[in-house]
């Protein structure tokens, strides 16, 4: 109940900092999750959700969302990015601007300095061009 709590809250941030945005939550397929939220969708996607592999499992989740969107991608100026977040932060501004500030990339990632895990994948921005999905 408390998780759910947070994730609406999270879920509301997003509407009320980018109301033009779509909220896709990625969940295992078995978790249950009720979302109260209006725009907000919920996306079950195969895989290993065990606690040690849920890095890996949340990238290769990922991975797959893109490539579902890659073939949803087909005219020439779609202009639709995306960004993958953990759903324990609050989005409070229009995070729109990277996209059109920053023309030349196609995929925008925290490093840490953790050799561990080098990368943060707590937030992890995609171009919504073809070849920025592809790319990603
Ligand atoms: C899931 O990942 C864990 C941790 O890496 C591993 O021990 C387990 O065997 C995996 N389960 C399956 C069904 O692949």
């Amino acid at each position: 109940e408390r998780s759910m709590a947070i994730l609406n809250t999270f879920i509301r941030f997003i509407q009320v900092s980018m109301p033009r945005s779509d909220v896709i939550i990625l969940t295992d397929p078995k978790s249950k999750l009720s979302i109260n939220q209006g725009k907000a969708s919920i996306l079950p996607i195969e895989g290993n959700y065990s606690r040690g592999n849920l890095m890996l499992q949340r990238i290769k989740s990922y991975i797959a969302f893109l490539e579902l969107k890659l073939e949803e991608v087909d005219c020439v100026n779609c202009a639709r990015h995306f960004v993958f977040t953990d759903s324990d932060m609050a989005v409070v501004e229009d995070l729109g601007h990277i996209f059109t500030s920053y023309p030349n990339w196609h995929l925008a990632l925290t490093f840490r300095n953790n050799k561990g895990q080098p990368l943060n994948s707590g937030f992890i921005a995609v171009r919504g061009a073809r070849d920025g999905i592809s790319n990603s």
